[in-house]
């Protein structure tokens, strides 16, 4: 009984005073804000960028960024229903079934590819139901928005045969991957594959996609040292670390994220055991009693799994450092903007007092800034060379979401007002929202990403709609009975539902209800193996990958080119030891 008093008092104390408290009307104020914000941005992209990848918010016009395949527009269409309108997501729906082609010769990023297009197809395909598009018998075990999915992350598939199976980083999606390709992938790179993979598999019936996600995720989880820790770049043919930075943010965070919530999507425990080691069963949604077992199973030790160590390693005063794989040495003493995941993460696992704690540090770096610097280096307290920009990332305000869903405290609101308001005033501009180059004067840089409308408002709007359907709760269409699954009967989102690491939501009842069927379901005409792709005897030619992510202190200039690059494909190492981008 002790605990929850502590939870309580903890947020209490942290929130340095009593936080302002909305009221909904203040609230709905806020949300409408948001959604100004939200058409701002998307109108100029459709009337200036489309159909290129993003829009360039200072010269108001489009340019391919991750590939393109009208990437911004893919990333922004379950927002749209987020936000209400249906309209617009019926049409774009069908839009992009109609100009989108995944079969061009073009390089492509593995991760983003995942992330951002085969798992924005896969919820517009999961709330196609809500948005009123015409759903076909099978839905939702199958439709075109799936189909779509489907087509994007086959060409993907070549990747990912080397013999470990941990993917090359980078995939040509006509000709697959590219004798000159880099093995050098990034953590993140490699273990960002269940959520998407394992949704296609279960909603189709095609065990291809989740096979070669679980490979990738048990080779990797043989590769971490002896102290349980894993690096930050790996080769993934001789299957040795290249970067051996072990840490929470950039290269390897949404790794761990995918362990959890690919746990609870998939009601998995061998994922949820690599994570946070063998548990009990019980009480798993009782937040007082995970409190206690976490810190419990941290004193306690246990085999070594990576929560644990990383609580252990690289854990100081609730900031998260990074420190050498094979020794738990301090490497950097630095917080990146992409950490700022974790204390929603933590919440999802019931470790609600070390999330609160990490989210103020990291609260109190916006404050300082008016944003997250990427880099902030926590001994002098200040920005990092060439890593002071905020492009507009969502992970603090991801997190504040959570917490606020957690707690129902105040401050979480406050710091989804302060981002507003902080985003409107630094980076908007006639055209759009523009990356911050430079969070201390202000420069501005020409892009807008695309998960600035796919994560970053969708969050914020979320975080100020409590009662939103995503959030739970309710089944759909009010708890009745939806069709579903060729003959079947499925309550879709009644069990909520899981985001993907771009802020895709997915429905884990469609899963199993069409995972119940697939047995029955007849093959589909969908060719099996990536045609044509894999040529046994040659040397595997991969790319490099992509995620959000910088290797930080990599140090040599002989080592391979990384392949997690921040911007697509011109990330190389510098002299002191972190990727930077090439070009402007
Ligand atoms: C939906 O989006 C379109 C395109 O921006 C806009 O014209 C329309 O007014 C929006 N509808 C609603 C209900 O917000
Ligand atoms: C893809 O990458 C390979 C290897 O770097 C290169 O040879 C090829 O020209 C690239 N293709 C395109 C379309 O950029
Ligand atoms: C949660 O766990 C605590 C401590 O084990 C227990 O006292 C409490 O009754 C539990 N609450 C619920 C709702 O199960
Ligand atoms: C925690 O780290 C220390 C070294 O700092 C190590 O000796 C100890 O075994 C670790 N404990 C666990 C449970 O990993």
């Amino acid at each position: 009984m002790r605990a929850p008093v502590l939870v309580t008092l903890c947020v209490w104390v942290l929130s340095d005073a009593a936080a302002r408290q909305f009221t909904e009307e203040e609230m709905a104020a806020v949300r409408q804000r948001i959604k100004s914000m939200f058409y701002h941005a998307y109108n100029s992209y459709l009337d200036n960028a489309f159909p290129y990848d993003e829009l360039r918010p200072l010269t108001c016009d489009g340019q391919d960024t991750w590939g393109s395949f009208s990437l911004t527009l893919i990333d922004a269409l379950d927002t749209l229903l987020v936000l209400g309108n249906q309209t617009e997501f019926q049409r774009v729906a069908s839009l992009l079934q109609d100009t989108v082609d995944f079969d061009i010769d073009v390089n492509v990023s593995v991760f983003e590819t995942n992330i951002r297009v085969v798992g924005g197809l896969l919820s517009a395909h999961l709330l196609a139901g809500r948005g009123g598009l015409a759903l076909e018998p099978g839905w939702p075990c199958s439709g075109p928005l799936l189909r779509m999915a489907e087509d994007a992350a086959r060409k993907l598939l070549p990747a990912f045969q080397t013999a470990s199976g941990m993917p090359y980083g980078t995939v040509n999606l006509r000709r697959g991957v590219s004798p000159s390709e880099t093995p050098v992938t990034c953590t993140a790179g490699v273990g960002t594959f269940i959520l998407e993979f394992s949704t296609l598999s279960r909603l189709t019936g095609e065990r291809v996609y989740e096979e070669a996600a679980r490979r990738a995720l048990r080779a990797l989880w043989g590769t971490r040292s002896d102290i349980g820790l894993v690096g930050n770049h790996i080769d993934v043919l001789s299957q040795k670390w290249v970067a051996q930075d072990a840490g929470i943010g950039a290269g390897v965070d949404s790794y761990f994220e995918y362990l959890v919530k690919g746990a609870i999507l998939l009601q998995d425990e061998e994922l949820l055991d690599m994570f946070l080691g063998k548990h009990d069963n019980n009480n798993n949604n009782n937040n007082s009693r995970t409190d206690h077992m976490h810190e419990a199973r941290l004193t306690a030790g246990s085999p070594s799994e990576y929560d644990r160590a990383l609580q252990n390693y690289t854990r100081f005063d609730d900031w998260y450092l990074w420190v050498q794989m094979h020794k738990g040495t301090v490497s950097m003493p630095v917080f990146q903007s992409l950490e700022a995941f974790w204390p929603g993460l933590q919440s999802l696992l019931g470790n609600l007092d070390g999330a609160v704690r990490t989210f103020q540090n990291y609260y109190s770096v916006w404050r300082q800034f008016g944003g997250l610097p990427e880099f902030y280096s926590i001994p002098q307290g200040s920005t990092v060379d060439k890593r002071e920009g905020y492009p507009l990332r969502p992970e603090l305000i991801e997190s504040a979401m959570y917490l606020f869903r957690a707690t129902g405290d105040h401050t979480y609101l406050q710091l989804g007002l302060d981002a507003l308001e902080s985003i409107e005033k630094i980076s908007r501009t006639p055209c759009g929202y523009a990356s911050v180059k430079d969070l201390r004067d202000h420069q501005l840089d020409n892009r807008m990403e695309s998960f600035f409308l796919a994560e970053t408002v969708k969050y914020l709007y979320l975080l100020f709609d409590p009662a939103h359907f995503l959030h739970g709760g309710g089944a759909e269409g009010d708890g009745s009975w939806e069709e579903g699954g060729e003959g079947g009967r499925c309550v879709l989102s009644a069990g909520g539902f899981v985001f993907n690491t771009e802020a895709h939501p997915l429905d884990p009842a469609a899963l199993a209800c069409c995972g119940r069927g697939a047995h029955d379901r007849r093959l589909r005409d969908v060719p099996p193996e990536p045609a044509g792709q894999s040529r046994p005897g040659r040397e595997e030619a991969p790319p490099p990958s992509q995620s959000e992510s910088i290797a930080l202190k990599a140090g040599e200039r002989k080592t391979p080119p990384l392949s997690c690059p921040v911007q697509p494909f011109s990330a190389r190492l510098a002299v002191l030891g972190q990727v930077f981008t090439d070009g402007p």
